[in-house]
Order: structure tokens, then sequence, then C-alpha cells
């Protein structure tokens, strides 16, 4: 049987032959784009270099990147949804297009060596065509001349067969989809890959990234024609294994067998229970891969932070619901640490942090619990009649953190019901509005309002190396979020920053920003960066090159840019708030412009 690990490896070797270079993973959380809160794919750490910028490890790559998709956190349970995943990856920056990309996918999946998976077990999609972009007719020949069969391809729409933007606006293109058919039979006679009766299981995706697509809604071809594919490692293993569920593949089995150990309960004994060691798995696993990213965050009440919490606090009830003891998702997370240590040896170096936010997040969790107990005792005795409103419901969950479940059983000890659609009502209103405010975060994404944000992670290049001149040279980043409007930025200090020292780090910047200073940019190996003096995260698995952008005689940082390039672009800088970020922490928001 096939391992998750030679899965990894054979992917990267299958593309190292064809001469790609291997690229590390880049961290889930997305570095200087306030677009998204997370990786979501492969190609969202490449975006520049789709867009034409030159990437320093050639125009042929291939990776597997740690990605994070929250949206359907609410189906994870089932057996393939999950909120973390791995996507095995190979990118076209402007080299080869549709022919190889097509013909490497078929024998990468049918080839002997390699995945040898049954030609008829494999069905097709390509790209209807409409206004925006033409039938693709040559997908479709490419795949005819490997041999498929006519009634395994299938043409289908936008809405199924094209890929991107990852926000609003940037690269994107109509795709071509590959499915294993399951033992399904069809639904119908017009039974296809859209419709979701279960027969079609999509493992790899092939876009054609060939437009950008802009805030107006139309597409504009862009400069060149890049190849984009994602190939699921959770599910595709699934298929290999013959599992009915990515519960059930060697990624996760030591993980369910601890769960097992810790509940003293049986995986598969009802739905209930299995459903609850999915989830609790899961998200452990993803809250894991959070906290020990090198960009991780603690748990908190916005952004990344906010959906950390909500996937440890969702582990710890479900996890309760089956018995687990408390501290047992810290054991949980110990489990998946030693499974992914190999491949990511980051978590490994951060192992202790990763169990003692989660036991500290679990204990606030109980806290939380006990403060929502007495509001629904205040709440309970100011009722007529024996419902509980739908929103009170809600802000017991919204404020207190109060899960309806454990409302609906209280209230049911006291013979109250819970108006559970009026709950639900409430819930959707909130998601709109929250829904509503990702939108605002897209539109002040990295693509609309590129130089401006190149100039702010310019600044913040300045900015660091002030910090490090006036305080210490033991300064570091500790993360970093750039808005059309503002930067952000944490690093490692043990107090308040003194007024008089921001306006010290304020003037360094400012004198580099007066003297007018050429942003240079250089590629090396990390090596030769680390020797230059450069600053940044040092970490190297494949010995590939950085880019190494240089203020002179003010900042050598290693960066996958964009920047200004001059640091008069940046008019001048502002420190507008210094306060704590988290434990030995300091955040600071800083403008630049005439201001
Ligand atoms: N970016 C493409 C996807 O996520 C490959 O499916």
């Amino acid at each position: 049987m096939i391992k998750a690990q030679q899965l990894r490896e054979k992917f990267l070797e299958f593309f190292r032959e064809k001469g790609h270079a291997v690229i590390p993973s880049a961290s889930v959380i997305p570095e200087n784009d306030p677009t998204v809160l997370f990786t979501t794919a492969g190609m969202h750490p490449l975006v520049p270099y789709l867009l034409g910028a030159h990437h320093p490890e050639g125009t042929r790559l291939t990776d597997v990147q740690k990605c994070i998709r929250t949206g359907d956190i609410e189906e994870v349970g089932d057996a393939s949804h999950l909120t973390f995943f791995e996507m095995l990856g190979n990118w076209s920056l402007g080299d080869y297009f549709k022919k190889e990309a097509i013909s490497w996918s078929w024998e990468f999946l049918t080839g002997e060596k390699w995945l040898n998976l049954d030609p008829d077990r494999l069905a097709f999609s390509v790209f209807a065509g409409d206004d925006d972009a033409p039938r693709d007719m040559e997908s479709y020949e490419l795949w005819r001349s490997m041999g498929v069969k006519e009634d395994h391809l299938f043409f289908l729409p936008k809405e199924n067969n094209w890929w991107g933007p990852a926000g609003i606006t940037g690269p994107c293109g109509p795709d071509t989809e590959m499915f294993i058919i399951r033992d399904v039979p069809p639904c119908g006679p017009n039974c296809s890959p859209a419709c979701d009766c279960g027969r079609y299981l999509e493992i790899w995706n092939d876009v054609f990234m060939q437009y950008n697509k802009q805030a107006d809604g139309s597409f504009v071809p862009l400069s060149q024609q890049n190849v984009d594919t994602g190939m699921g490692l959770e599910r595709t293993i699934g298929v290999l294994q013959g599992v009915k569920s990515v519960y059930e593949t060697d990624l996760f089995a030591p993980i369910i067998a601890k769960i097992e150990e810790l509940s003293g309960k049986k995986y598969g004994d009802s739905d209930e229970i299995t459903r609850a060691m999915r989830i609790v798995a899961d998200h452990v696993r993803t809250s894991t891969f959070i906290l020990g990213d090198e960009r991780g965050v603690t748990p908190g009440n916005v952004d990344q932070a906010y959906v950390l919490r909500r996937l440890i606090r969702r582990a710890v009830r479900f996890g309760m619901g089956i018995d687990m003891p408390q501290g047992a998702i810290g054991q949980v997370a110990s489990v998946i640490v030693g499974e992914y240590r190999d491949v990511y040896p980051e978590l490994a170096a951060k192992e202790a942090f990763i169990i003692e936010q989660l036991d500290l997040e679990e204990k606030r969790f109980a806290t939380t619990i006990v403060q929502g107990l007495k509001e629904f005792e205040k709440v309970i005795t100011h009722i007529k009649g024996n419902v509980l409103p739908g929103k009170t419901a809600f802000r017991l969950y919204d404020t207190f953190g109060y899960p309806l479940e454990m409302t609906i059983e209280l209230a049911k000890e006291r013979g109250f019901e819970v108006d559970v659609e009026g709950y639900e009502e409430a819930f959707k209103k909130h998601q709109e509005k929250s829904r509503a405010g990702s939108e605002q975060r897209f539109k002040g994404g990295l693509a609309d309002s590129s130089e401006q944000t190149a100039r702010l992670h310019t600044a913040t290049h300045l900015m660091l190396a002030g910090l490090k001149a006036v305080l210490s040279p033991d300064i570091q980043q500790k993360g970093s979020n750039i808005t059309a409007e503002r930067l952000r930025f944490d690093f490692n200090f043990p107090r308040k920053v003194t007024r008089e020292e921001l306006d010290q780090v304020e003037a360094y910047v400012n004198e580099a920003i007066a003297k007018g200073i050429d942003v240079v940019m250089e590629e090396m190996s990390i090596e030769d960066a680390k020797a230059s003096g450069a600053t940044g995260v040092f970490e190297s698995r494949y010995g590939e090159r950085v880019k190494v952008y240089t203020v002179e005689g003010y900042s050598k940082e290693i960066c996958g840019g964009p920047h200004a390039a001059n640091t008069a672009e940046l008019v001048s800088f502002k420190i507008k708030k210094e306060e704590s970020s988290s434990a030995g922490v300091r955040r600071i928001k800083a403008v630049i412009g005439a201001n």
C-alpha cells in the first residue's frame, strides 16, 4: 500500500524529472497579503510570479503546500471535508502550457512507475466556453490523444471549470479537472462531475492561468501563459489506499487511534462518535499547523487568531461529547507533531509551544462556559412561556462562546425549548455581515493596490532595521500585515517602546527616505544571503535561491518582494501606534506618504 509520504515523494520526483525546481511549502499565513487569512492553494504564495515577476528558482516549480480552508468548517465530520490539507502542485511560469501539462498529468496518474491508476476509472472535465474565453477544444483533443474515451470527457461551464482568482482580482483561467469514478452508479442520464451524487471525486486540477481578473469583472490576458495545478494529498491517498474516508488513511490512523485511546470509544461504533472523532482530529491538526507555523498566531478574537480559537474550542467541545478528559487535545497534538515532524520540522521545533497554547485555550474555554452558564441562569428567569428565543441563544454563543447544543441541553433540563430556527436566522445574519467584511478585505487586496503595498513593504524593512539599531540587534519579525493604508508589524521586545525611541526609529526611516536610495534586489543562494549579513527567515530544505532586498546603508533582508524601486517613493514615515501584541511581543502600526 502506498503511503502518503511516498505520494509526496513520487509527485516531487516526477516533476523534478520534468525539469521543475522543488520549492518548500510557504507559511499557512500569507505574508504581507491582506486579501486572505490563510494560504488556500499552492498558487497563492506564487501570485507575483504568475503575474510576471521573476522567480529565483526558474519557470518550472513544484511543491507540497500547507493549505487551510475553513469556509466549510460545519461540514467537517463527513467522509471528505477537512480544514487543513496538503496540495501537491506544479507550475509553469510562462514556460510550458496545455500540451505538457496534460500529458504529464496523464503520465503521473496512469504511468506504471507512478500512480498506475486504471484509465477506465478516470474522468476529465474541460471548459465549455463563454463570452470571456472560448471552448477549450485543445485540452479536449489532448485528452483524447492520450486515449481518454469520449464518454469520460465532459464540457462544463465556468461555474465548474474555471479557477481563481484567489481573491477578487488576480490570475485565473479555464481549467481541466481530473476525477476518480467511484463505485457509485450514475444518478441519471446527465450524471457528470458537476453533480454531487458522489460518483465523481476530483483529485487534481490543471489551471491554465492566462487571464487577470480586474476589479470591474473583466478578464485581461496576462503577459505570460501559466500553468497552476493542485492535487489534494489526503483525497488522492484515500483513493490509492482504497478507503472510504480521508480519516481512514495512514495520515489519520495514528491520530484517530490516540483519540480512541483517550476517549475509550471506538471509531465507527456510531455515527455520532465517528463524527466527533473526525472533528477532533481535523481541528486539532489544523490548530497544530497554525500554532506551529513560522508565522504562527495564538488564539484571539480577530482574523487568524479567531479562526484558531474557534477550531480549538470546537475540538474541545466535541472531545467532551465523547468523554475525552481535560488536556486531551494537547496529547492529540503531540501525536500529530510526531507524524508530521519529518515533513514539517517547524512543528517539532514548536511542539512545547503548541501544546501549551492548546492547554491554555482549553482552560479559557472552561471559564467561558462557566460565565455562559451564569448568563443563561440570568436570562432564563426573564422568559415568559417556555421557549428560549433564537436571538438569545445566538447571543450566548456569540458573546460567551456558549455552544447551541449546550444551551439546548440546559434549556431542556428546565423544561424550556430553544427556537433553533431563530438561532439559525441570527447566525446567518451574522455570517452575511462577516462575509461582507471579508469581501472588503479582498477589495483592499494586494492585486488592487500593489504599488502602495510594495512601498509599505519597503517601509517595513527600513523600520525593522531602525528597531534593531535603536532597541536591540536581537529584534526579530514576529508577524507582518500590510493593507493599502498602513503597515502592522510585530516583533519581540520585553517592554513598551518609549515615544523617544519611536521617534528615533522614525528618524532612521525618514533619513533613508530623504536620501532617495534605490532598492536593489539580488538573487543568491541562502548560504550567500546569510554570509552577506541579510536578515530574514533562513529556512531551506532544498538549498534554494532567494531574493535579497537591499537599501544600501540601511537594510538588507531576505524577502519575496515586491518592493518600491526607490525609498523616495515612500515620501515620509510615521509610527501611529505601539502596543502589546502578546507576551513579549510588541506591535507597531505605521503609515507612509504625505502625512
Ligand atoms: N489552484 C488550483 C486549485 O486550488 C489548482 O484547485
